[in-house]
């Protein structure tokens, strides 16, 4: 594996950064909540850094991380937490051998090889009446990262990350005036005005690493609202498809 490959540059990212926003993960699961994680066996699938383990831990009886490249490091940022533990492995292939009441993945299926066989395999993990959740990036409303930031990863992708994090750093120096000015006014019609809006909602460093992870993450599929409705047309009931900010799919299902 090179250094800039999948999964040394999600293993670099996730130990020199840490997303703490119980916000944006409470909005990414809706209309899912943390509280019905209550008392439930719960997996999260590509778990990064633990960071989301570390919320669903108070409130799960039981909470499991898989991830190809960062499970030690999730362990070891949740070993205070004895109801979590973590599984190195890809989520396409892995076979836990159980199921769980809820099964989510936040940000990780649109970087996978193939974000459908991920899918399938996630729901071979729920348990019937148990939940799928799933936050992915949209085609819808990602025109400029398609165009310009995927290309341009042929140019930046192997520099060091040290020098990726500082670009994200100036970049998001650099965007903090037009969304503190402009993006202010209800010009709904600007690239990203919703996306935007949150980034006021949040800490400069936060949005940093959003910015960071745009521009980190080896691959990326865009996925059309009918891939995702199409995912959980059989065996789910109960499903729940919207848009977050404009440049994502949250969605959800019951298990059948
Ligand atoms: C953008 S991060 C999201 C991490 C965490 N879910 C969050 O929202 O903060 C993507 C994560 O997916 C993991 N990942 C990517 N492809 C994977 C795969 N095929 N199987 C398991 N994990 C994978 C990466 O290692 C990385 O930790």
């Amino acid at each position: 594996m090179s250094p800039t490959g999948n999964e040394a540059a999600w293993a670099w990212q996730w130990s020199h950064l840490e997303d703490d926003s119980e916000m944006l993960f409470r909005e990414w699961i809706e209309p899912n909540r943390l509280e019905d994680f209550r008392g439930k066996a719960v997996l999260d699938a590509g778990c990064g850094g633990g960071q989301h383990l570390r919320l669903v831990a108070p409130h799960a009886a039981e909470a499991v991380g898989v991830d190809l490249s960062c499970a030690e490091l999730a362990a070891e940022r949740c070993r205070d937490l004895a109801n979590v533990s973590t599984v190195a492995g890809d989520v396409a292939e892995i076979d836990l051998g159980r199921r769980f009441d809820v099964v989510y993945s936040i940000g990780v299926l649109h970087h996978t090889d193939d974000p459908q066989r991920s899918f399938e395999n996630l729901a071979r993990h729920v348990a019937p009446g148990g939940r799928l959740i799933v936050w992915v990036y949209s085609h819808e409303g990602n025109f400029w990262n398609r165009a310009l930031v995927e290309p341009a990863k042929q140019l930046y992708g192997r520099w060091p990350r040290g020098l990726l994090l500082a670009l994200a750093w100036v970049l998001t120096a650099l965007l903090w005036l037009p969304i503190q000015t402009v993006y202010r006014l209800p010009l709904r019609g600007l690239p990203y005005w919703e996306y935007f809006a949150n980034f006021r909602r949040l800490p400069f460093r936060r949005n940093v690493l959003n910015v960071f992870d745009k521009l980190n993450a080896p691959q990326t599929h865009f996925l059309r609202r009918e891939d995702v409705e199409s995912w959980f047309a059989e065996g789910f009931r109960d499903v729940h498809v919207s848009p977050y900010v404009g440049v994502s799919w949250r969605a959800s299902g019951t298990r059948l």
